[in-house]
């Protein structure tokens, strides 16, 4: 039986809040053997649970081909691309999901549980859809970067908050880190970093292999987790410059930037061979990322050089531009016809819709919500991840000289507090498709770090993306996330464990 306190747990302790949990008498604990069964549409959720099970679980589990096993996930209609129904008896465990995720997230509760619970379930009785279809993170792999084992490590923990995307952010001023085979010059320059985590400081070349990129995409597909790649430009691109300074306007010399901030050399929007390299680029993008998005930054654009430049005052007379702020929203315009030439959704952050850019852009809400809201306004889809108090994972947890971060403070309490949908009308709410966490790593040296930072704020975030508004209080937060804290800490999470704010 389980023990009177662990029956108490709310809601067993599950972070994203289920939208429906009822307690059953009793509690599920297998012993080795045991079968795990799924309908054939679920065989590869299954081979992922028997791993991550045995471990929560502490058994050896057997993977039943016919007829049904003591876990057993059918395949019925009418449950949604990712809901589920989860029955949890001390006899056994009877799962439904209608599609692939579905089932993977009932396996995903079923696991968390055993986490929580040290190797056993509560008997429950579980209904669950998502509230939104976007459910983020995004982490910049530019200023600092993260050994493939990490990344693939984050999306299992993501993957265990049920969320769903990872917008993995490759260029910046600081680096570029996505390999090209047509351009072998960006890894051999572009790529180059002074190591400063370690003493003596080394030079390294730290960009993702092909086969880096391949076995990551691959890996979060099995978590049900979709890889948008972040190709920034025309801005935030020193690191480029050096490889190709004749792309800048001005030209000279350019190394990749050891500084943080917004820096005037951006893309020489009147440079053609510097289009025929994007397109170069994107190609390769779209080679090594499979998915449907495909972000290409567009935000912190300064016009000073365009707005000095012969070649840019050339482009904007040719294409009867009023002035270089204009220049802007031309070549976001053009970026986008060509990732859409690639049957690619683009992505940007929230400057691109002052550029007038097609509706079919995705917009990420990061100055504020009302960006967003302006965004959805204009007939983008949005995702919500604004910086104000919410969804930067770089700001400090706790307005104190101690606490790592910067920027600014968001308590648990203030990206808990988030609503994406505050001061959306019904008209335009639809064009939310949900929130995102940012891991901005200026001061995130090694994943440890970046752990820290996410949590628990990325698990309020996953709440606010998965349950229904009606179903989430702070207090009943408050109340689960010590319990939650418990399958972290088995998964040995480094996480923030002060005031929640
Ligand atoms: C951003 O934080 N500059 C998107
Ligand atoms: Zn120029």
């Amino acid at each position: 039986m389980a023990k009177s306190q662990d029956v108490e747990i709310p809601d067993a302790g599950l972070i994203p809040r289920p939208r429906n949990f009822a307690y059953l008498t009793g509690v599920f604990k297998p012993r080795t053997g045991v079968s795990i069964s799924v309908d054939p549409a679920f065989a590869a959720e299954a081979i992922w649970a028997l791993s991550v099970l045995e471990s929560a679980f502490t058994v050896r589990f057997t993977l039943k081909a016919t007829g049904k096993g003591t876990i057993h996930v059918a395949q019925v209609p009418g449950l949604g691309a990712e809901g589920y129904r989860l029955t949890i008896k001390p006899a056994g465990v009877r799962a439904e999901a209608s599609e692939p995720a579905g089932a993977f997230y009932a396996l995903q509760t079923l696991r968390a549980l055993a986490l929580i619970y040290g190797d056993r379930a509560p008997a429950c009785q579980i209904e669950d859809e998502p509230r939104f279809p976007w459910r983020g993170y995004m982490l910049d792999t530019v200023r600092n970067f993260f050994e493939p084992s990490f990344i693939k490590r984050f999306i299992d923990l993501a993957a265990l908050h049920k969320l769903n995307r990872f917008h993995w952010h490759l260029t910046d001023d600081q680096g570029w880190r996505m390999p090209v085979r047509s351009h072998p010059e960006l890894a051999d320059t572009a790529a180059r970093k002074i190591d400063r985590r370690y003493l003596p400081h080394v030079e390294r070349t730290l960009v993702y292999s092909e086969a880096t990129i391949t076995e990551v995409v691959a890996y979060a597909a099995e978590r049900h987790v979709l890889v948008i790649p972040e190709i920034e430009m025309p801005g935030h691109v020193t690191a480029l410059l050096s490889a190709h300074p004749e792309f800048s306007c001005v030209g000279g010399e350019f190394e990749p930037e050891d500084r943080f901030g917004i820096f005037p050399d951006v893309l020489c929007a009147g440079s053609d061979k510097a289009f025929d390299f994007i397109g170069d680029v994107l190609s390769e993008t779209t080679r090594l990322f499979p998915g449907p998005f495909i972000h290409f930054g567009g935000d912190e654009v300064p016009i000073e050089r365009w707005a000095a430049c012969p070649r840019c005052q050339a482009r904007i007379d040719a294409e009867g531009l009023p002035d270089a702020t204009a220049l802007r929203g031309w070549f976001t315009r053009r970026v986008t016809a060509m990732l859409m030439e690639r049957n690619r959704r683009a992505v940007g952050w929230d400057e691109v819709v002052e550029g007038a850019v097609p509706s079919e852009v995705v917009v990420m809400a990061w100055r504020s919500a009302e960006r967003g809201a302006a965004a959805a306004r204009a007939g983008h889809d949005v995702v919500m991840c604004p910086s104000t108090k919410a969804c930067y994972l770089d700001h400090k947890h706790l307005d104190s000289a101690e606490e790592p971060g910067h920027l600014g403070v968001s308590t648990v309490r203030d990206s808990y507090s988030f609503e994406p949908l505050a001061g959306f009308d019904v008209a335009i709410a639809p064009h939310v498709l949900g929130i995102q966490g940012n891991l901005w790593t200026e001061l995130m040296y090694f994943g440890r770090q970046v752990e820290y930072m996410a949590f628990p704020r990325l698990s309020a975030l996953s709440e606010t993306g998965w349950t229904p508004e009606g179903r989430k209080t702070f207090e009943g937060f408050s109340k689960r996330l010590p319990y939650w804290g418990r399958a972290l800490d088995r998964l040995d999470v480094a996480r923030y464990r002060g005031p929640l704010g």
